[in-house]
């Protein structure tokens, strides 16, 4: 989005610069905001011409058009504005994509007029279109449909609505909520998180309300909002056959099976450390859903790719990855662990470059998508992840620091694929060039 940003350069046009920058810059947040600011920005740049002429300016906007000696098809355009930003400001309609671009699309003619009758250097431009690249992140992945490839990371999200406040759910790829089990689970006693260097330790234990309270409270609440990835673990392969069962209902938009967990000792990481039992649960979810299975992988193990291509085999749709690494820290004073559990799982920026190690490995060695996460706190970050083969990335830790986090990358890596002269996200998946 840098249709105006030469104005900066031109410190003649700033009483009307600024305007048409942010103009441009807040489409991207609200389509009747921009179209209010396109309509200061041309009251500003029609009395710029009238300053240049040594006229003097009406206040009325209607006169200042129609009198400033425009040809007619300009002078229509900025007509076209007018009468929009008095919409808007009257708040008489909500504007689209479209008609907030075709508004900073004629404004831009007037700055290419102002500049070429007026201007020193004159240099001919084109418009960029906006929604092309509004569309830049848009993608894909096992038949969802993402409006951005960035999920919330499970267990650091709550249930996707206690952030409703910082993030634009539905901007998000998903949330993948907080793990569901059978029954319902107190999690563990004691101390359950500690900060560590460049991340934290905890071992929740799976805290959670079970999968019937999930289904009959939370979903409902929370289904037309985002897509909804459920992450689900078990104490048996069973288990997580009836619980993919259960969830195979309407809202539900796939099902992550944590066989990752390092924090309980009745499920999950069993599960995720073996692949023969890794592949049986795999099975034991794909008979029982319609939906896809996404298999979220350990880092807790000598060689994850034999674990990613036994649920490869076994049927799973996606691999995420990683989950947190085993960890621990002791109370040099009390000579205890500071954890209630003992042991937990360590995540955050720390672990991001194990986190890329293994996804570049698993992307080498499979054929189904991957959602990549572990330590993702920036745009930079999340790159990263896209150029060893993720498809899509998940944020975590970064969450409990900044809850709008997310909304910040999706910005960020818009700019960052246009200055790469990129379409769309999926031309940078697998590009490392290693
Ligand atoms: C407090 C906390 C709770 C978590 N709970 C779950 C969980 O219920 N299920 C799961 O699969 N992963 C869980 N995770 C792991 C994260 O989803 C993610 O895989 C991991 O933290 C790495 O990403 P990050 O470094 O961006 O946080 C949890 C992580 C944290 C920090």
């Amino acid at each position: 989005m840098n249709n105006f940003s030469f104005l900066e350069d031109k410190p003649e046009y700033r009483s009307f610069s600024k305007d048409c920058i942010d103009a441009e810059k807040v489409f991207r947040s609200s389509y009747d905001s921009c179209v209010k600011l396109v309509r200061t920005a041309i009251d500003a740049a029609s009395k710029w011409i009238y300053a240049a002429e040594n006229k003097i300016a009406s206040d009325n906007l209607f006169e200042l058009i129609e009198n400033a000696n425009l040809d007619k098809n300009l002078s229509d355009k900025l007509h076209y504005c007018r009468k929009a930003g008095n919409a808007a400001i009257h708040n008489e309609k909500e504007f689209s994509a479209q008609e907030a671009e075709q508004c900073l699309k004629n404004l831009f003619d007037l700055v290419l007029y102002i500049d070429k009758n007026y201007g020193k250097n004159f240099e001919p431009r084109t418009f960029k279109s906006l929604i092309c690249a509004e569309n830049i992140l848009q993608t894909e992945l096992c038949g969802m449909k993402l409006n951005t490839p960035i999920f919330a990371a499970s267990g650091t999200f709550g249930f996707g609505e206690e952030f409703e406040s910082f993030v634009d759910l539905s901007r998000l790829g998903g949330v993948m909520v907080k793990c569901i089990t059978l029954k319902p689970r107190r999690g563990n006693d004691g101390i359950r998180i500690t900060e560590t260097p460049s991340g934290m330790l905890n071992c929740i234990g799976l805290e959670n309300p079970g999968v019937e309270v999930f289904l009959t409270k939370i979903l409902p609440r929370i289904k037309d909002k985002m897509n909804v990835v459920v992450n689900i673990s078990g104490s048996s392969v069973d288990d997580y056959g009836n619980l993919a069962k259960l969830l195979d209902v309407d809202g539900v938009a796939a099902i992550e099976l944590n066989i990752s967990c390092p924090n309980v000792k009745d499920g999950g990481i069993i599960f995720g450390t073996d692949e023969k039992a890794a592949a049986e649960v795999t099975q034991a979810a794909k008979k029982n859903t319609s939906k896809p299975v996404i298999v979220k992988l350990s880092p807790n193990v000598t060689d994850v790719t034999k674990i990613a291509r036994a649920v490869e085999n076994a049927g799973a749709d996606c691999l995420s990855l990683i989950n947190t690494l085993m960890g621990m820290e002791i109370n040099i004073h009390t000579w205890r662990p500071t954890l209630g559990n003992i042991t937990g799982g360590l995540s955050g920026g720390a672990i991001k470059p194990v986190a890329v190690r293994m996804v570049w490995q698993v992307a080498n060695a499979v054929k189904i998508p991957i959602i990549g996460m572990g330590g993702i706190r920036s745009a930079s970050d999340a790159a990263e992840f896209f150029l060893a083969g993720a498809s899509a990335v998940a944020i975590g830790t970064a969450n409990f620091a900044e809850p709008s986090i997310t909304m910040k990358i999706a910005d960020d890596l818009e700019t960052y694929l246009r200055s790469c002269g990129l379409k769309n996200i999926r031309e940078l998946v697998g590009k490392v060039k290693a």
